[in-house]
């Protein structure tokens, strides 16, 4: 039988036609990766389903990348079960990521927490590359960390800083003072006041205490299992009760927001320009008669606040606390900033903020301490957009990228054989490019590299001044106790605590 009889011509030429067409692609497809097969960065053995977690079992995340990256290069692959992430562990490499190729990387890894806590990626810090973040980005600059706030911030500063002055004067003598708590009052005075206005409320409506509730939600955006197990992980997540944590700690930290913005929307008709704060500016910014700039909605604002609360407080809090660690254990590092800022100190006697400009040690001696520790040890995680090359090594779209800020930073081959040793004199020659990357870099960097140091300078400084410091007897200044802890944020584990004796004063 012909079989044409059976297929129609019309049939058989269009079937023909397309098998041609399925072989061309296939020899396309398969030219194609046989050419471009990618050149991926060494990675460390996996197992199966879990990839390279084992590797970091019992050990701190950056410390254990950082192990690894002795022995696989500055440009490493590590799976998390099946999601890849580039670690970088080079000043080199992490300028590829972090300037070159900083369009590329731009973007940040989708995850659950971050997903929750930031009203589904309306914030600045976790949301993937867009517009609107960049233009949230501009908001905050301009409302929060920028020169129109700067009057305010520096009144704020210097007035939290006197009450904490007087609270350690207040404090019996030869008694040791808990500096992680008089910080923590310092820090979230200054930036809650700037934000929300001299009647914040100090505590939660409902909930754990106000640094609890931040702390869980550091932990929460630090990311988790069910981000790189789809299936297993959210199992996990449920049956470990990390979900019901999330949204506890969402539902406390939004309840907490939405009595802020309530309390400004009550008294905005009767505030004063002078009288405005940062959520002031942000209500104004979601009125329909903003008719210029960005309009925010109700959620953007919420984010934004979100950001300030979570980016804004523990980071400089936990410089803090490291600097004065560092100093305490350094007699000689104590003595000498000691005489610099008392000697720059005007007659009044009042530590000013010009007089900061002047005293150059302290400036060493805070970029030296971020340099040692650095807040964020592997920053936040970016995300690479599209195909490109780090390094020799082809990374592919979705490959979340690692700094290593903490190990660059101490690695011996950039800062000498002294890389362990807290030495802020290294910099009266050293210039820094991404040597030491504590505030990241590019698009993402740190919306407040400037502003940050300065505020840590100014309280050291009046730390300085108005008291000597000693460790608490039966301690030995260089054994004080410098363990870490902490993913997202790298904290010192036991607060730290120090004897002060009063300094030039009155009394
Ligand atoms: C010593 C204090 C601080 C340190 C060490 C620090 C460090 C960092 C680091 C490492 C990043 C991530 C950079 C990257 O991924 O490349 C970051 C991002 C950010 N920081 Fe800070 N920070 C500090 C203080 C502050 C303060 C006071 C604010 C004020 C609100 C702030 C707001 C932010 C925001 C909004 C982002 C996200 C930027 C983005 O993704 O575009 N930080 N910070």
């Amino acid at each position: 039988m012909e079989i044409f009889t059976i297929f129609p011509s019309w049939l058989l030429t269009t079937t023909l036609v397309f098998f041609m067409f399925c072989m061309f692609l296939y020899t396309l497809r398969s030219n194609k990766s046989s050419i471009t097969t990618p050149k991926l960065p060494p990675n460390p053995p996996k197992l199966p389903i879990i990839g390279n977690l084992h590797k970091l079992i019992g050990k701190s995340r950056h410390e254990a990348l950082w192990q690894l990256s002795k022995e696989y290069g500055p440009v490493m692959l590590f799976y998390i079960g099946s999601k890849p992430y580039l670690i970088i562990s080079s000043p080199a490499m992490a300028k590829q990521v972090l300037k070159t190729q900083d369009h590329i990387f731009c973007s940040r890894p989708l995850s659950k927490g971050a997903k929750r806590l930031t009203y589904n990626y309306l914030d600045i810090g976790f949301s993937p590359q867009s517009d609107h973040r960049r233009e949230m980005r501009k908001i905050l600059v301009s409302e929060f960390l920028g020169p129109k706030r700067a009057r305010l911030f520096n009144h704020v500063l210097v007035s939290e800083i006197e009450t904490m002055v007087r609270l350690i004067g207040s404090h019996p003598p030869n008694v040791a003072v808990n500096l992680n708590k008089l910080f923590l009052a310092t820090v979230k005075g200054v930036v809650c006041k700037v934000a929300f206005g001299n009647n914040y409320r100090q505590q939660p409506i409902k909930g754990p205490s106000w640094e609890v509730l931040v702390y869980e939600a550091l932990e929460m955006l630090g990311g988790w299992l069910g981000d790189s197990f789809p299936w297993a992980g959210r199992f996990i997540d449920y049956v470990s009760g990390w979900n019901d944590k999330l949204e506890t700690c969402f539902t406390n930290l939004d309840a907490y927001i939405e009595s802020i913005i309530d309390d400004h929307k009550s008294q905005i008709a009767e505030v004063t320009d002078e009288e405005k704060d940062f959520v002031h500016a942000l209500l104004e910014l979601s009125s329909e008669d903003n008719t210029s700039g960005h309009r925010l909605t109700k959620e953007d604002v919420k984010a934004l606040i979100m950001d300030v609360l979570t980016a804004g407080v523990d980071t400089t809090l936990v410089t803090l606390v490291w600097v004065m660690s560092e100093i305490a254990r350094s007699v000689r590092v104590k003595q000498k900033l000691q005489t610099e800022i008392r000697n720059h100190t005007g007659r009044t006697p009042k530590v000013d903020v010009l007089d900061i400009a002047k005293m150059t040690y302290l400036k060493m001696v805070v970029k030296e301490t971020l340099r040692l520790h650095a807040p964020a040890p592997l920053l936040i995680p970016h995300e690479c957009m599209s195909h490109c090359q780090i390094g020799g090594y082809d990374v592919l779209p979705g490959t979340s990228a690692l700094i290593n800020a903490w190990g660059i930073g101490r690695d011996p081959s950039t800062w000498g054989e002294n890389a362990a040793e807290f030495y802020p004199e290294r910099f009266e020659k050293f210039e820094v490019d991404f040597e030491m990357v504590p505030f990241g870099g590019g698009r993402r960097s740190c919306p407040a590299k400037n502003m940050a140091p300065a505020t840590v300078e100014f309280v050291i400084a009046n730390l300085l001044y108005w008291f000597d410091w000693e460790v608490p007897d039966g301690v030995k200044s260089e054994d004080l106790n410098m363990q870490e802890e902490g993913i997202l944020v790298l904290r010192k584990k036991v607060p730290l605590r120090l004897v002060p004796t009063k300094y030039n004063w009155d009394d």
